[in-house]
């Protein structure tokens, strides 16, 4: 999808009809160079309507991201942010390595925040794709630097997790859970995923760029796409969240926990963290990326975030691994 495609939602987000030789004169075109721009629209999630005579329509409304609205919502703590809005992205975390790795924000005090209304290969934990389409989630990635080194930083995943617990529970959204090290879940189904990439040596400093997705109202289009239980919060809750102001919760609420990581690490987080924890006691397979597994009894979360498992060995820890659960309840 290209930039002209992204002025012409906008335009047609009144759910009127338009004609196209009245949008092809609105952005200086021509109507074949509309009806191309328009093509793949209900690839995207959005159900675009063309009926001759009358011209195009978007059923539905599409609520857009707009800065100058989440930067409303962020009040006083608006500045402490550099907020990027992309139409269009491969990825937010690739870009944002990407922007770091150049030095982009190096030294600066604000705190670099990519957010895209549509992602063309969004990425997952372990090589995964990430879905969503237009309008129907939150995609973003914001980077922190971190004086520690990334050996400090196991708990920093399940502090995100938390932070997005937080912010659901203050819109009214109850009953979330998080499953370790990230996963945030509804009824076992997936509501919000993280992906975390850290750079720096062992021993600091690090530089962590922290990916987000939310689930906020799912169409039936990115529903297919998924091959696993997934959620949103419009399921939830029965009401259209509004985009721009769960992002600034949201940034509010993870800039919030990282403050507090930093300062004080995971054993703050750590009950608060249990007591969301969808796992506790359950028997789970341990899958590692060589392919073993391990079976036990999840026995908790140590101080610094790692996964405590009962095994045939005792309780041993665990930093990394996929949890399955043996049976889903
Ligand atoms: C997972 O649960 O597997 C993690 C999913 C993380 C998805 C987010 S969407 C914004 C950011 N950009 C990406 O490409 N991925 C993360």
């Amino acid at each position: 999808m290209k930039p002209l495609t992204f002025s012409i939602l906008r335009l047609l987000s009144d759910n009127e009809f338009h004609s196209g030789e009245i949008i092809a004169r609105a952005m200086g075109v021509s109507r074949a160079s509309i009806s191309i721009a328009l093509n793949d629209v209900n690839e995207t999630g959005l159900t675009l309507q063309k009926v001759h005579g009358r011209g195009y329509r978007l059923l539905g409304p599409v609520q857009w991201l707009e800065r100058d609205t989440v930067l409303k919502h962020l009040g006083g703590e608006a500045n402490r942010f550099n907020l990027e809005m992309l139409d269009i992205i491969d990825s937010t975390s690739s870009y944002l390595l990407q922007r770091a790795a150049r030095g982009s924000g190096a030294g600066s005090e604000h705190i670099h925040v990519v957010a895209a209304e549509l992602q063309t290969s969004g990425r997952g934990r372990r090589g995964r794709r990430w879905y969503s389409g237009l309008g129907d989630g939150l995609a973003f990635s914001l980077l922190w630097r971190f004086q520690h080194g990334a050996s400090l930083l196991a708990g920093l995943s399940l502090v995100i997790g938390l932070a997005i617990i937080r912010t659901l529970e203050s819109a009214g959204v109850e009953g979330a859970v998080l499953k370790w090290p990230n996963d945030v879940l509804y009824n076992m189904c997936k509501l919000a995923g993280i992906l975390i990439e850290l750079h720096g040596d062992m021993l600091g400093p690090t530089m962590a760029v922290i990916g987000v997705g939310l689930n906020l109202k799912l169409s039936n289009v990115t529903h297919a796409r998924i091959d696993q239980g997934v959620t949103d919060v419009y399921s939830i809750s029965g009401e259209t969240p509004d985009r721009n102001r769960f992002l600034a919760a949201l940034l509010m609420s993870l800039t919030s926990a990282l403050r507090d990581f930093e300062r004080e690490g995971f054993s703050l987080f750590k009950q608060e963290w249990l007591a969301h924890h969808c796992c506790e006691n359950k028997v789970v397979r341990l899958g590692f990326p060589d392919g073993s597994s391990l079976e036990g009894v999840i026995h908790g979360v140590a101080d610094d975030g790692s996964l405590l498992l009962r095994t045939f060995a005792g309780v041993q820890r665990f930093n990394s691994g996929e949890i399955t659960l043996y049976k889903m309840e």
